[in-house]
């Protein structure tokens, strides 16, 4: 009796549920949703950009792989602040110091959480890490990550760093054509560097041709910019979120099965799980790693580690964070090294190359002030030494103020009100640093579409820099990339001059999908030193 009646309530919710007159409704709620969630900025008195209803401005803002560089037009069109719409997602930008400063610093517990694509899920999921979680749980985690490079670890790391830039040395040695497709040599550099100095395995990819892992890595980053439906629908429709992450796994599970795709990411990601179950078995190891802070940290007891990760970052003031991390944790954080760190800073290194190689007056400077500091007084360049260079500091952040690789945002978490701005949660607050970083009023008198790398001795508002963004979520790995692209400058300019060849372009071209890089490879002449 009491089976059937649920049987023929349930079919009736279901008959309801699958109904034309409901889909008819459910689609006619949304769009009401819509017209008033399109309603945002005009409601602030804000301007935006013309936008066309369900896209909203999102196809303007990709247009051409050239996301900055379309955000600055309409900054030059709109004024400092205004308003666009990604599908109905509302996201503010601006160049407006006072607001960077509250969003940013201030008020940071009300906004402490990064523009997220739906797909991502949950800021909370176990699998996502530091960089895609929020309020207690990213200070959790950041607590136990914050001292990967103190000045003691960076210390540690300083031999093994210059063991994988002479292996990039040498690599440039053995090449008797003497021209070198640089980008390619930077990336093994960076992934050699950081597989060696964070989690302590040397992979030796730079004595490889093509590796499986580099193969592997680069078919990551690849994937992330191809034009792929799930994203663009998850974008334009995020209330579907469940839907759009259940058909991706779907679809990575199909591929898996016919064996159509030999998941690239897999690799990886496996590597890191052998290793990581490695290390904790041989606890004693104790090599003071990135690895071992996470080891450090690991705790099975999912409900302790994750009590406050829902809690604001000032709501829990007073309340003792316990510095824990799950296993599935430690895992995405692994990961997210090799996303975070990769990339961004191989093509920074390779601008500074490009940089050099067009400007021989630049170069020049730089290899005095190297000859000076290191050659006569015979020093060896170390991690720490590499900063005593004043010129090739104020090169490498002229590099990033000029070419900068990277986009800063915020996501709203609590409601609050700047500048008579009202600010909701889930509101993408985003910097345009294209704005910022040009701006005659902050980096002058010397224009600032000039390459000036003395610019930066004069003392500049900080938040005028923002190749690694602001604040506390600031970027983690900013002092390692910083000593990387200055000892592998310096290693480099010690054993060759740098030229450009005939197949070297004088401007660069860029792309953008999540970071900023150049379209094209291009050849770099290596002119030894050395009699
Ligand atoms: C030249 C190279 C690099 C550039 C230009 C760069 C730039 C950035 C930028 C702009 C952010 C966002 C900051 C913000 O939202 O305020 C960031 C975050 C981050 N970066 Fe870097 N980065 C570089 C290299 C690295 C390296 C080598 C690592 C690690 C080994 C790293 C780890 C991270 C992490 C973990 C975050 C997230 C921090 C958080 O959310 O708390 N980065 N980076
Ligand atoms: C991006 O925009 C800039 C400035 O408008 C332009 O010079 C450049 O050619 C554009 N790049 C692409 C790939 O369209
Ligand atoms: C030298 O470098 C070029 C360009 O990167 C490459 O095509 C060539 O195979 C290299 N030659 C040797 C001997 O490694
Ligand atoms: C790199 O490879 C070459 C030849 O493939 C080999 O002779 C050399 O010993 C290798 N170097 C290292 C450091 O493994
Ligand atoms: C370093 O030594 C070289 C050769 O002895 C000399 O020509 C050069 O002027 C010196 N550099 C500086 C900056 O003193
Ligand atoms: C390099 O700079 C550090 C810190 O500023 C200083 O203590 C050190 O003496 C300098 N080293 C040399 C060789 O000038
Ligand atoms: C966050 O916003 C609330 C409401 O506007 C405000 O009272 C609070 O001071 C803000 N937090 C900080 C750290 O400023």
């Amino acid at each position: 009796m009491i089976i059937w009646t649920v049987y023929d309530i349930s079919s009736l919710v279901w008959s309801i549920f699958f109904s034309k007159e409901f889909a008819a409704f459910s689609i006619f709620v949304y769009l009401m949703m819509l017209i008033w969630k399109y309603q945002y900025f005009e409601q602030r008195g804000l301007r935006t950009p013309k936008f066309k209803f369900i896209v909203g401005n999102y196809f303007d803002l990709i247009k051409n792989k050239n996301e900055s560089e379309n955000v600055y037009k309409w900054t030059l069109q709109l004024g400092k602040t205004f308003g666009y719409y990604e599908g109905h997602s509302p996201v503010l930008v601006t160049s407006d110091l006072d607001i960077i400063s509250e969003v940013f610093i201030r008020q940071f517990s009300n906004f402490s959480a990064r523009k997220k694509n739906p797909m991502e899920g949950a800021d909370t999921r176990d699998l996502n890490h530091l960089m895609r979680s929020s309020k207690c749980r990213w200070k959790r985690m950041r607590t136990i990550m914050n001292p990967t490079f103190s000045k003691q670890k960076l210390d540690n790391m300083s031999p093994l760093l210059i063991e994988c830039i002479d292996r990039l040395i040498n690599k440039i040695r053995k090449n008797n054509t003497n021209q070198l497709i640089i980008q390619k040599l930077l990336k093994k550099l960076t992934m050699d560097s950081l597989w060696k100095c964070t989690y302590g395995i040397d992979i030796n990819i730079q004595n490889k041709s093509d590796d499986e892992y580099f193969e592997a890595s680069e078919k990551v980053f690849s994937d992330a910019f191809k034009f792929k439906i799930l994203k663009i629908l998850s974008i334009l429709f995020p209330e579907l979120d469940s839907l759009w992450i259940f058909l991706t796994n779907f679809q990575n599970k199909i591929k898996k099965l016919i064996g159509f795709e030999n998941e690239p990411k897999a690799l990886i990601v496996e590597k890191f799980d052998k290793t990581l179950r490695e290390r904790i078995a041989n606890y004693q190891l104790n090599k003071k790693d990135y690895m071992q802070l996470l080891i450090d940290a690991l705790d099975d007891e999912e409900k302790i580690t994750k009590k406050y990760d829902k809690f604001d970052i000032n709501e829990l003031k007073d309340i003792h964070l316990e510095k824990k991390l799950t296993f599935n944790e430690i895992k995405a954080n692994l990961k997210m090294f090799m996303l975070a760190g990769y990339e961004s800073t191989s093509y920074a290194l390779s601008f500074c190359f490009h940089m050099m190689a067009i400007n021989k007056n630049e170069q020049e400077i730089l290899y005095n002030e190297i000859e000076d500091f290191f050659i006569n007084q015979s020093i060896v360049p170390d991690i720490q030494n590499v900063n005593n260079l004043s010129y090739l500091d104020m090169f490498c952040k002229e590099i990033l103020r000029f070419y900068p690789i990277s986009r800063v945002a915020r996501r709203c978490v609590k409601e609050s009100t700047i500048k008579g701005i009202k600010m909701t949660p889930g509101l993408v607050i985003r910097i345009d640093h294209r704005a910022i970083h040009f701006d005659p009023d902050l980096w002058g008198p010397v224009d600032p579409n000039e390459f000036f790398p003395l610019r930066h001795k004069e003392k500049r508002n900080p938040l005028s820099f923002l190749a690694f963004g602001v604040g506390p979520r600031i970027c983690l790995g900013m002092k390692f990339a910083l000593a990387q692209m200055k000892l592998a400058l310096v290693k480099c300019l010690i054993n060759f001059e740098i030229e450009t060849t005939e197949h070297t372009p004088k401007f660069l071209e860029f792309t953008e999908g999540i970071l900023r890089t150049t379209t094209n490879d291009f050849p770099i002449y290596f002119r030894s030193r050395l009699p």
